[in-house]
């Protein structure tokens, strides 16, 4: 199959309709197209069709026991997609005009439109409204919520741009809207209703402080189904060996020929025509944030080039830090 990637939006900064329609045309007649979100790119498909959402697992060559998340246009009335509580009621609501459009999941009771095989089987669907423009004009054009998982084969880093979507579906998928960079970088954060409060299934930009007010408890480790990759230890994982360390030292690369560092803070000095060092984060004021848009991008990089050991130092684990240390600590998990 033929890949065609479209500019999404007109050198002037429009969406563009042409673009638009042609994603349109595919996903109405059961294709998947990969587009744009403001975390990563995701690969979408009519959330209500069996037939639609299994060429998603089928593209990505994904287990089928790994849940979608499901999509939702702002002008969605939830109802149609969950059944949710009535004591829960109000708590959904509030984290809703909170946190959407935006990077936040939230597990709810699924609504029968929603076919077994997008959330595996369980009786919860993952919903989010996502930010991004394009994302946003396909679900309010389509008229149905889009199931998309991020447009990786399984188990492999998220893409942050095109191209790194044609890297992993190329081949596999009519049509790639190019929406340039995502914004974020980072996969957005999954919560579950408790009695009380809530529970983080997978830390992301809406970040456990972000959250104090709805009570956030404890993130249990079997929190998420076992079998789901959210919380499988080996995630993300590129092909060179992925090491994280506090501080990388001129011990830590002597074993290698060939290393690439990602650095936190100060450079560290380390000798040899096959050492590269590059920084978490190019942005003094917001270093955690710039450091999650980066983080897929620079491992993808590092992954490209012929390696022996990628050698990642910590980030502080507080706000966006937590999730960016939990992708990495996953892509360091060796299968
Ligand atoms: O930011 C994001 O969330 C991106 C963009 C495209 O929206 N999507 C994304 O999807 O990261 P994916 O499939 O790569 O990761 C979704 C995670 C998986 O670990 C999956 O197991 C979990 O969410 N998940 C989805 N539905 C679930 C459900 N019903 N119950 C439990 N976990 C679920
Ligand atoms: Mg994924």
């Amino acid at each position: 199959m033929n890949t065609c990637v479209r500019q999404a939006y007109t050198p002037s900064g429009q969406l563009c309709d042409e673009a638009l329609g042609l994603a349109l045309d595919h996903l109405r007649q059961g294709h998947p197209v990969a587009l744009p979100s403001e975390t990563v790119y995701g690969l979408a498909a009519d959330a209500t069709s069996e037939v639609a959402t299994a060429r998603i697992f089928e593209c990505k060559e994904r287990p089928r026991f790994d849940p979608l998340i499901v999509h939702l246009s702002t002008a969605t009335p939830l109802e149609e997609v969950a059944l949710v509580p009535k004591e829960d009621r109000e708590r959904v609501i509030a984290l809703i005009e909170q946190f959407w459009p935006g990077p936040l999941t939230i597990l709810l009771p699924k609504a029968p439109c929603i076919p077994d095989l997008v959330t595996s089987g369980s009786s919860l669907v993952a919903l989010r409204s996502p930010a991004e423009p394009v994302f946003q004009a396909v679900l309010a054009e389509f008229g149905k919520p889009l199931a998309a998982p991020s447009a990786n084969r399984f188990g492999r880093v998220s893409p942050t741009d095109a191209a790194a979507v044609v890297a992993e579906l190329g081949g596999r998928i009519p049509l790639v809207l190019d929406g340039g960079c995502t914004r974020i970088g980072l996969e957005s954060t999954i919560v579950a209703l408790t009695r009380t409060g809530l529970s983080i299934l997978r830390p992301g930009p809406i970040t456990a402080e972000m959250l104090a007010t709805f009570c956030v408890e404890e993130r249990g480790a079997q929190s998420l189904t076992a079998k789901t990759p959210g919380s499988m230890a080996s995630h993300y994982a590129p092909a060179t060996p992925l090491r994280v360390f506090k501080k990388v030292t001129p011990d830590v690369v002597k074993p290698y020929e060939r290393v690439g560092v990602i650095y936190w803070g100060l450079k560290p000095s380390l000798e040899g025509p096959y050492v590269v060092a590059v920084p978490w984060s190019l942005d003094a004021k917001e270093p955690l944030v710039n450091a999650a848009s980066r983080l897929f991008g620079l491992i993808r990089a590092l992954d490209s080039a012929r390696l022996d050991l990628i050698a990642v130092e910590e980030v502080p684990r507080e706000g966006m830090g937590v999730a960016i240390m939990d992708r990495i600590e996953r892509a360091a998990a060796r299968r």
